[in-house]
Protein backbone atom coordinates (compact mmCIF):
# COMPACT_ATOMS: atom_id res chain seq x y z
CA UNK A 1 0.00 0.00 0.00
CA UNK A 2 0.69 3.30 -0.64
CA UNK A 3 0.62 6.33 2.30
CA UNK A 4 -0.04 8.54 -0.59
CA UNK A 5 -2.58 6.68 -1.95
CA UNK A 6 -4.69 6.05 1.32
CA UNK A 7 -4.22 10.63 2.01
CA UNK A 8 -5.83 11.25 -1.05
CA UNK A 9 -9.00 8.92 -1.07
CA UNK A 10 -9.80 10.33 2.32
CA UNK A 11 -8.73 13.67 0.63
CA UNK A 12 -12.06 13.06 -2.10
CA UNK A 13 -14.20 11.49 0.98
CA UNK A 14 -14.19 8.04 0.21
CA UNK A 15 -14.29 5.97 3.01
CA UNK A 16 -11.04 3.83 3.52
CA UNK A 17 -11.30 -0.10 4.22
CA UNK A 18 -9.87 -1.80 7.15
CA UNK A 19 -6.65 -3.02 5.64
CA UNK A 20 -5.98 0.22 4.45
CA UNK A 21 -6.19 2.36 7.95
CA UNK A 22 -4.65 -0.80 9.94
CA UNK A 23 -1.94 -0.27 7.27
CA UNK A 24 -1.75 3.41 7.89
CA UNK A 25 -1.73 3.60 11.59
CA UNK A 26 0.30 0.76 12.34
CA UNK A 27 3.03 2.16 10.05
CA UNK A 28 3.13 5.44 11.31
CA UNK A 29 3.21 4.04 15.07
CA UNK A 30 6.30 1.88 14.42
CA UNK A 31 8.17 5.12 12.57
CA UNK A 32 7.61 4.02 9.20
CA UNK A 33 5.72 6.81 7.88
CA UNK A 34 7.06 10.90 8.34
CA UNK A 35 4.69 13.53 10.50
CA UNK A 36 3.94 15.03 7.31
CA UNK A 37 1.87 12.52 5.62
CA UNK A 38 0.17 11.44 8.89
CA UNK A 39 -0.60 15.10 9.55
CA UNK A 40 -2.08 15.09 6.16
CA UNK A 41 -4.17 12.69 6.85
CA UNK A 42 -5.78 13.48 9.95
CA UNK A 43 -6.63 16.90 8.50
CA UNK A 44 -8.46 14.90 6.07
CA UNK A 45 -10.49 13.07 8.25
CA UNK A 46 -11.10 16.41 10.05
CA UNK A 47 -12.18 18.14 7.29
CA UNK A 48 -14.51 15.16 5.53
CA UNK A 49 -15.38 12.77 8.57
CA UNK A 50 -15.33 8.91 8.62
CA UNK A 51 -18.08 6.38 8.69
CA UNK A 52 -18.84 4.51 11.55
CA UNK A 53 -17.08 1.51 9.96
CA UNK A 54 -13.94 3.98 9.81
CA UNK A 55 -14.52 4.70 13.60
CA UNK A 56 -14.70 1.59 14.44
CA UNK A 57 -11.57 -0.08 12.98
CA UNK A 58 -9.86 3.12 13.74
CA UNK A 59 -10.25 2.46 17.24
CA UNK A 60 -9.13 -0.96 17.56
CA UNK A 61 -6.26 -0.40 15.21
CA UNK A 62 -5.41 2.24 17.81
CA UNK A 63 -6.52 -0.11 21.31
CA UNK A 64 -4.35 -3.66 19.36
CA UNK A 65 -1.29 -1.25 18.92
CA UNK A 66 0.18 -1.66 22.46
CA UNK A 67 -1.11 -3.66 25.49
CA UNK A 68 -4.42 -4.46 25.82
CA UNK A 69 -4.76 -5.11 29.81
CA UNK A 70 -6.58 -8.52 30.82
CA UNK A 71 -8.41 -8.37 34.25
CA UNK A 72 -10.19 -11.82 33.56
CA UNK A 73 -8.24 -13.12 36.16
CA UNK A 74 -9.47 -10.17 38.69
CA UNK A 75 -13.27 -10.15 37.41
CA UNK A 76 -15.06 -11.90 34.66
CA UNK A 77 -16.73 -8.46 33.82
CA UNK A 78 -14.85 -5.15 34.22
CA UNK A 79 -16.31 -1.80 34.18
CA UNK A 80 -14.37 1.61 33.99
CA UNK A 81 -15.95 4.96 33.72
CA UNK A 82 -14.24 7.80 31.64
CA UNK A 83 -15.25 11.77 31.95
CA UNK A 84 -14.65 13.53 28.63
CA UNK A 85 -13.25 16.65 31.18
CA UNK A 86 -14.62 19.67 33.01
CA UNK A 87 -13.90 21.49 35.39
CA UNK A 88 -13.98 20.61 39.17
CA UNK A 89 -14.14 17.10 38.29
CA UNK A 90 -13.08 14.81 40.63
CA UNK A 91 -16.08 12.14 40.04
CA UNK A 92 -13.02 9.46 39.90
CA UNK A 93 -11.87 9.78 43.63
CA UNK A 94 -15.59 9.15 44.94
CA UNK A 95 -16.89 6.96 42.06
CA UNK A 96 -13.79 4.33 42.19
CA UNK A 97 -14.40 3.66 45.96
CA UNK A 98 -17.91 3.74 46.09
CA UNK A 99 -18.69 1.30 42.98
CA UNK A 100 -15.59 -1.50 44.74
CA UNK A 101 -17.21 -0.69 48.05
CA UNK A 102 -19.87 -2.94 46.53
CA UNK A 103 -18.25 -5.74 45.58
CA UNK A 104 -17.43 -4.50 41.79
CA UNK A 105 -13.33 -4.30 41.92
CA UNK A 106 -12.50 -1.08 39.75
CA UNK A 107 -8.81 -0.59 38.37
CA UNK A 108 -8.41 2.87 36.55
CA UNK A 109 -5.85 4.50 35.01
CA UNK A 110 -6.36 8.06 34.90
CA UNK A 111 -4.33 10.97 33.20
CA UNK A 112 -2.64 14.38 34.33
CA UNK A 113 -4.28 17.64 33.48
CA UNK A 114 -3.40 19.54 30.55
CA UNK A 115 -4.30 23.77 29.77
CA UNK A 116 -7.35 23.88 32.04
CA UNK A 117 -8.90 20.14 32.13
CA UNK A 118 -7.18 18.74 35.69
CA UNK A 119 -6.10 15.33 35.72
CA UNK A 120 -7.44 12.53 38.69
CA UNK A 121 -3.07 11.70 39.02
CA UNK A 122 -2.48 15.10 39.76
CA UNK A 123 -5.41 15.57 42.20
CA UNK A 124 -4.84 12.01 43.82
CA UNK A 125 -0.97 13.14 44.53
CA UNK A 126 -2.20 16.33 46.49
CA UNK A 127 -1.82 12.90 49.06
CA UNK A 128 1.26 12.97 49.91
CA UNK A 129 3.20 9.66 49.39
CA UNK A 130 0.60 8.42 47.00
CA UNK A 131 1.94 6.66 43.87
CA UNK A 132 0.79 6.43 40.65
CA UNK A 133 3.51 4.66 39.17
CA UNK A 134 2.87 1.03 39.61
CA UNK A 135 4.17 -1.75 37.82
CA UNK A 136 1.88 -3.72 35.83
CA UNK A 137 2.44 -7.14 38.54
CA UNK A 138 1.61 -4.32 41.29
CA UNK A 139 -1.38 -2.61 39.42
CA UNK A 140 -3.23 -6.28 39.37
CA UNK A 141 -2.10 -7.17 42.91
CA UNK A 142 -4.04 -4.50 44.00
CA UNK A 143 -7.22 -4.98 42.05
CA UNK A 144 -7.32 -8.18 43.04
CA UNK A 145 -6.29 -7.85 46.69
CA UNK A 146 -8.05 -4.74 47.66
CA UNK A 147 -10.36 -4.49 44.61
CA UNK A 148 -9.46 -0.79 43.77
CA UNK A 149 -6.61 0.76 42.10
CA UNK A 150 -5.78 4.06 40.46
CA UNK A 151 -2.75 4.76 38.19
CA UNK A 152 -1.41 6.85 35.68
CA UNK A 153 -0.48 5.23 32.39
CA UNK A 154 2.43 2.98 32.78
CA UNK A 155 1.79 0.44 30.41
CA UNK A 156 1.69 1.17 26.76
CA UNK A 157 -1.95 1.42 26.45
CA UNK A 158 -2.67 2.38 22.39
CA UNK A 159 0.66 4.15 21.47
CA UNK A 160 -1.05 4.75 18.35
CA UNK A 161 -3.14 7.17 20.01
CA UNK A 162 -0.43 8.71 21.83
CA UNK A 163 1.47 9.48 18.80
CA UNK A 164 -1.79 10.99 16.94
CA UNK A 165 -2.60 12.62 19.19
CA UNK A 166 0.47 15.03 19.66
CA UNK A 167 0.44 15.03 16.31
CA UNK A 168 -3.32 16.98 16.51
CA UNK A 169 -2.25 18.98 19.16
CA UNK A 170 -0.01 21.10 16.60
CA UNK A 171 -2.04 20.33 13.55
CA UNK A 172 -5.34 21.67 14.33
CA UNK A 173 -7.09 18.38 14.49
CA UNK A 174 -8.01 17.70 17.94
CA UNK A 175 -11.46 18.79 17.44
CA UNK A 176 -13.14 16.54 15.18
CA UNK A 177 -15.71 14.11 16.18
CA UNK A 178 -14.35 10.46 15.02
CA UNK A 179 -11.07 11.77 15.99
CA UNK A 180 -12.19 12.11 19.34
CA UNK A 181 -14.40 9.02 19.95
CA UNK A 182 -11.39 7.23 18.66
CA UNK A 183 -8.82 8.39 20.72
CA UNK A 184 -10.78 7.90 24.39
CA UNK A 185 -12.33 4.58 23.40
CA UNK A 186 -9.46 2.54 22.24
CA UNK A 187 -8.15 3.42 25.58
CA UNK A 188 -11.01 2.17 27.06
CA UNK A 189 -10.72 -0.99 24.77
CA UNK A 190 -6.62 -1.24 25.54
CA UNK A 191 -7.49 -0.92 29.44
CA UNK A 192 -9.65 -4.11 29.60
CA UNK A 193 -13.03 -2.62 29.89
CA UNK A 194 -16.64 -4.74 29.08
CA UNK A 195 -18.42 -2.15 30.49
CA UNK A 196 -18.02 1.68 29.86
CA UNK A 197 -19.91 4.44 31.23
CA UNK A 198 -18.77 7.56 29.43
CA UNK A 199 -19.29 10.98 31.76
CA UNK A 200 -19.86 13.43 28.20
CA UNK A 201 -19.59 16.85 29.56
CA UNK A 202 -21.31 19.73 27.55
CA UNK A 203 -21.08 23.44 28.33
CA UNK A 204 -18.66 26.54 28.38
CA UNK A 205 -15.56 24.06 30.47
CA UNK A 206 -15.87 20.95 28.12
CA UNK A 207 -14.72 19.93 24.31
CA UNK A 208 -18.46 19.88 23.24
CA UNK A 209 -19.82 22.92 23.89
CA UNK A 210 -23.90 22.49 22.45
CA UNK A 211 -25.49 19.62 23.10
CA UNK A 212 -26.07 18.33 19.70
CA UNK A 213 -22.10 17.83 19.33
CA UNK A 214 -22.41 16.09 22.58
CA UNK A 215 -24.96 14.06 21.45
CA UNK A 216 -23.30 12.96 18.22
CA UNK A 217 -19.66 12.13 19.68
CA UNK A 218 -21.67 10.64 22.85
CA UNK A 219 -23.78 8.19 19.99
CA UNK A 220 -20.52 7.74 18.04
CA UNK A 221 -18.37 6.40 21.21
CA UNK A 222 -21.63 4.55 21.80
CA UNK A 223 -21.82 2.54 18.62
CA UNK A 224 -17.89 1.97 18.77
CA UNK A 225 -18.77 0.05 22.00
CA UNK A 226 -21.17 -1.76 20.49
CA UNK A 227 -19.85 -2.76 17.00
CA UNK A 228 -16.57 -3.51 19.36
CA UNK A 229 -18.39 -5.92 21.70
CA UNK A 230 -18.29 -3.40 24.68
CA UNK A 231 -21.68 -2.47 26.88
CA UNK A 232 -21.64 1.40 27.19
CA UNK A 233 -23.72 3.99 28.72
CA UNK A 234 -22.72 7.66 27.93
CA UNK A 235 -24.40 10.19 30.15
CA UNK A 236 -24.81 13.75 28.73
CA UNK A 237 -23.56 15.79 31.51
CA UNK A 238 -24.13 19.78 32.39
CA UNK A 239 -19.93 22.01 32.14
CA UNK A 240 -21.58 25.12 32.12
CA UNK A 241 -20.70 25.67 35.62
CA UNK A 242 -18.29 24.08 37.90
CA UNK A 243 -19.21 20.29 39.00
CA UNK A 244 -19.34 21.02 43.29
CA UNK A 245 -17.62 23.56 44.45
CA UNK A 246 -13.95 23.24 44.42
CA UNK A 247 -11.56 24.22 41.47
CA UNK A 248 -7.53 22.74 41.97
CA UNK A 249 -5.85 20.14 42.99
CA UNK A 250 -6.00 19.63 47.12
CA UNK A 251 -8.90 21.19 47.03
CA UNK A 252 -10.86 19.20 45.30
CA UNK A 253 -9.52 16.23 46.75
CA UNK A 254 -10.78 17.27 50.05
CA UNK A 255 -14.30 17.83 48.70
CA UNK A 256 -13.97 14.10 47.54
CA UNK A 257 -13.36 13.41 51.11
CA UNK A 258 -15.78 15.10 52.51
CA UNK A 259 -18.88 13.55 49.76
CA UNK A 260 -16.74 10.58 50.65
CA UNK A 261 -18.09 10.85 54.03
CA UNK A 262 -21.52 11.26 53.42
CA UNK A 263 -21.31 15.41 52.95
CA UNK A 264 -19.94 17.11 50.35
CA UNK A 265 -21.92 19.81 47.56
CA UNK A 266 -25.39 18.47 46.45
CA UNK A 267 -24.68 18.58 42.72
CA UNK A 268 -21.34 17.00 42.93
CA UNK A 269 -23.27 13.86 45.65
CA UNK A 270 -25.50 13.46 42.86
CA UNK A 271 -23.55 13.27 40.04
CA UNK A 272 -21.35 10.68 41.38
CA UNK A 273 -24.51 8.85 42.57
CA UNK A 274 -25.31 8.74 38.64
CA UNK A 275 -22.10 7.84 37.41
CA UNK A 276 -21.68 4.74 40.17
CA UNK A 277 -25.45 3.50 39.53
CA UNK A 278 -24.95 3.39 36.06
CA UNK A 279 -21.33 1.43 36.68
CA UNK A 280 -23.46 -0.85 39.04
CA UNK A 281 -26.22 -1.33 36.03
CA UNK A 282 -23.36 -2.75 33.90
CA UNK A 283 -21.73 -4.79 36.49
CA UNK A 284 -25.06 -6.02 37.40
CA UNK A 285 -25.50 -7.43 33.52
CA UNK A 286 -29.27 -7.35 33.91
CA UNK A 287 -29.40 -9.63 36.95
CA UNK A 288 -28.20 -7.50 39.70
CA UNK A 289 -28.65 -3.66 40.33
CA UNK A 290 -31.70 -3.27 37.71
CA UNK A 291 -33.70 -1.86 39.87
CA UNK A 292 -32.83 2.52 39.98
CA UNK A 293 -34.00 3.28 43.28
CA UNK A 294 -32.52 0.05 45.60
CA UNK A 295 -29.20 0.87 43.52
CA UNK A 296 -29.56 4.87 44.86
CA UNK A 297 -30.38 3.65 48.17
CA UNK A 298 -27.42 1.05 48.41
CA UNK A 299 -24.83 3.42 46.99
CA UNK A 300 -26.53 6.70 49.54
CA UNK A 301 -26.31 3.89 52.56
CA UNK A 302 -22.31 3.08 51.32
CA UNK A 303 -21.78 6.94 51.94
CA UNK A 304 -23.22 7.19 54.88
CA UNK A 305 -21.94 3.93 56.64
CA UNK A 306 -18.38 4.95 55.83
CA UNK A 307 -17.54 2.17 53.04
CA UNK A 308 -16.85 4.41 50.65
CA UNK A 309 -14.71 6.21 52.58
CA UNK A 310 -13.12 2.75 54.12
CA UNK A 311 -12.44 2.02 50.90
CA UNK A 312 -10.67 5.07 49.07
CA UNK A 313 -8.57 4.87 52.94
CA UNK A 314 -7.76 1.56 51.86
CA UNK A 315 -6.76 2.67 48.56
CA UNK A 316 -4.54 5.50 49.66
CA UNK A 317 -2.62 3.10 52.24
CA UNK A 318 -1.97 0.66 49.86
CA UNK A 319 -0.50 2.63 47.03
CA UNK A 320 2.17 4.59 49.83
CA UNK A 321 -0.10 7.97 50.55
CA UNK A 322 -0.54 9.35 54.05
CA UNK A 323 -3.63 8.02 55.48
CA UNK A 324 -3.54 11.35 58.15
CA UNK A 325 -4.37 13.50 55.07
CA UNK A 326 -7.44 11.30 54.34
CA UNK A 327 -8.35 11.60 58.23
CA UNK A 328 -7.63 15.06 58.17
CA UNK A 329 -8.35 17.38 55.20
CA UNK A 330 -6.49 20.20 57.08
CA UNK A 331 -2.82 18.18 56.23
CA UNK A 332 -3.46 18.31 52.44
CA UNK A 333 -1.31 20.88 50.81
CA UNK A 334 -2.71 24.65 52.20
CA UNK A 335 -2.43 27.32 49.96
CA UNK A 336 -0.32 30.61 52.02
CA UNK A 337 -2.81 33.41 50.96
CA UNK A 338 -6.85 33.66 50.24
CA UNK A 339 -8.90 35.93 48.92
CA UNK A 340 -12.90 36.19 49.39
CA UNK A 341 -15.34 37.83 46.71
CA UNK A 342 -18.11 38.66 48.08
CA UNK A 343 -21.54 39.82 45.67
CA UNK A 344 -21.91 43.69 44.89
CA UNK A 345 -25.60 43.89 44.67
CA UNK A 346 -28.25 40.90 45.81
CA UNK A 347 -29.98 38.94 43.23
CA UNK A 348 -29.71 35.38 41.47
CA UNK A 349 -26.85 34.11 39.73
CA UNK A 350 -27.06 33.58 36.46
CA UNK A 351 -24.01 32.20 35.63
CA UNK A 352 -20.37 30.61 37.11
CA UNK A 353 -18.78 29.88 33.77
CA UNK A 354 -17.23 27.21 33.86
CA UNK A 355 -13.92 28.10 31.84
CA UNK A 356 -13.49 31.56 33.86
CA UNK A 357 -13.47 29.44 37.13
CA UNK A 358 -10.90 27.36 35.33
CA UNK A 359 -8.76 30.20 33.70
CA UNK A 360 -8.91 31.61 37.23
CA UNK A 361 -7.41 28.69 39.05
CA UNK A 362 -5.08 28.27 35.93
CA UNK A 363 -3.49 31.86 36.77
CA UNK A 364 -3.19 31.15 40.42
CA UNK A 365 -0.53 28.07 39.28
CA UNK A 366 -3.35 24.90 39.42
CA UNK A 367 -2.45 23.69 36.00
CA UNK A 368 0.00 23.06 33.31
CA UNK A 369 0.13 24.50 29.76
CA UNK A 370 2.81 21.75 28.47
CA UNK A 371 2.96 18.22 30.17
CA UNK A 372 6.47 19.35 31.66
CA UNK A 373 5.28 22.24 33.70
CA UNK A 374 5.50 22.14 37.63
CA UNK A 375 1.77 22.42 39.16
CA UNK A 376 0.94 23.67 42.53
CA UNK A 377 -1.39 21.68 44.40
CA UNK A 378 -2.34 24.05 47.29
CA UNK A 379 -3.86 26.48 44.90
CA UNK A 380 -7.49 27.11 43.16
CA UNK A 381 -11.22 28.69 43.73
CA UNK A 382 -13.93 27.51 45.72
CA UNK A 383 -16.87 29.12 44.22
CA UNK A 384 -19.77 29.49 46.56
CA UNK A 385 -23.19 29.64 44.38
CA UNK A 386 -24.90 27.72 42.05
CA UNK A 387 -26.67 29.04 39.11
CA UNK A 388 -30.23 29.97 40.45
CA UNK A 389 -29.32 30.78 43.76
CA UNK A 390 -30.72 33.73 45.55
CA UNK A 391 -27.75 36.20 47.14
CA UNK A 392 -27.92 39.16 49.12
CA UNK A 393 -24.84 42.03 48.82
CA UNK A 394 -21.95 41.14 51.03
CA UNK A 395 -22.71 37.21 50.62
CA UNK A 396 -19.09 35.27 49.89
CA UNK A 397 -19.36 34.04 46.15
CA UNK A 398 -15.94 32.86 45.54
CA UNK A 399 -12.91 32.55 47.30
CA UNK A 400 -9.35 32.30 45.93
CA UNK A 401 -6.65 30.23 47.24
CA UNK A 402 -2.52 31.44 46.02
CA UNK A 403 0.86 31.34 46.77
CA UNK A 404 1.82 34.22 44.84
CA UNK A 405 0.16 37.14 46.23
CA UNK A 406 0.56 39.05 43.06
CA UNK A 407 -1.69 36.77 41.24
CA UNK A 408 -4.45 37.37 43.19
CA UNK A 409 -6.18 40.17 41.28
CA UNK A 410 -5.86 38.72 37.73
CA UNK A 411 -7.91 35.82 39.04
CA UNK A 412 -10.16 37.85 41.39
CA UNK A 413 -10.90 39.51 37.80
CA UNK A 414 -11.92 35.77 35.92
CA UNK A 415 -13.74 34.84 38.94
CA UNK A 416 -15.57 38.77 38.82
CA UNK A 417 -16.23 38.03 34.95
CA UNK A 418 -17.53 34.21 35.48
CA UNK A 419 -19.84 35.32 38.27
CA UNK A 420 -23.28 37.13 37.01
CA UNK A 421 -25.93 38.20 38.96
CA UNK A 422 -29.04 39.46 37.48
CA UNK A 423 -32.57 40.64 39.33
CA UNK A 424 -34.87 37.95 37.26
CA UNK A 425 -35.29 34.59 38.55
CA UNK A 426 -33.02 31.93 37.09
CA UNK A 427 -33.67 28.27 37.07
CA UNK A 428 -31.07 26.04 38.07
CA UNK A 429 -29.22 24.27 35.24
CA UNK A 430 -29.70 20.01 34.63
CA UNK A 431 -27.49 17.60 36.05
CA UNK A 432 -27.21 15.27 33.01
CA UNK A 433 -29.39 16.03 29.54
CA UNK A 434 -29.63 12.58 28.55
CA UNK A 435 -28.40 9.14 28.77
CA UNK A 436 -27.70 6.73 26.04
CA UNK A 437 -27.55 3.22 25.91
CA UNK A 438 -25.60 0.60 23.64
CA UNK A 439 -28.36 -1.88 24.36
N1 LIG B 1 -9.67 12.95 25.29
C1 LIG B 1 -8.97 11.99 24.64
O1 LIG B 1 -8.50 11.04 25.25
N2 LIG B 1 -8.80 12.13 23.30
C2 LIG B 1 -9.28 13.15 22.59
O2 LIG B 1 -9.10 13.19 21.39
C3 LIG B 1 -10.01 14.14 23.28
C4 LIG B 1 -10.20 14.00 24.64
Amino acid sequence: MHAVEIIEKKRDGLPLTREEISWFIDAYTRGNLPDYQAAAWLMAVYLRGMTRQETVDLTLTMARSGDILDLSDITDYAVDKHSSGGVGDKTTLVVLPLVASCGVPVAKMSGRGLGFSGGTIDKIESIAGFNVNLPADEFRRLAKENGIVLAGQSLQLAPADGKLYALRDVTGTVSSLPLIASSIMSKKIAAGANGIVLDVKVGSGAFMRNLDDARALAQTMVDIGRDAGRDVIAAISDMNQPLGYAVGNALEVAEAIETLKGGGPDDFRQHCLHIAAHMLKLAGRGERWTDASEVEKLLIGQLENGQAFDKFRQMVQAQGGDVRMVDNPDLLPQAQWTETLVAETGGTVSQVVAIDVARAAFELGAGRETKDDPIDLAVGVKVHVKVGDEVEAGQPLATIYANDEARIPRAAALLRKAILIVEDEVQPLPLFYQVLYSD
